[in-house]
């Protein structure tokens, strides 16, 4: 789904730059996309997919932590 039109960036877009480039903020991830803020319609969704992409990875990061390691030897 397209989330800035003018830039045609899309929430996979966003989400990318959230996850691999570390953006943070909406000029980071207009910076980690190669573009730039136009009109500025898009930037409080844009942030929105942010906190929730960040969100995602943290809550895959515990579940990762709090997976039990099997024994060495077993199988
Ligand atoms: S819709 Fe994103 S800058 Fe215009």
């Amino acid at each position: 789904m397209y989330i800035c039109i003018c830039n045609a960036l899309t929430d996979g877009d966003i989400h990318h730059a959230a996850t691999v480039n570390g953006a943070r903020r909406p000029l980071e991830v207009f910076e980690a996309c190669r573009c730039r803020v136009q009109c500025g319609t898009c930037v409080r969704k844009l942030l929105a997919l942010v906190k929730q992409s960040v969100a995602g990875v943290e809550i895959a990061a515990e579940a990762a932590e709090n997976m039990p390691v099997p024994a060495q030897g077993a199988a």
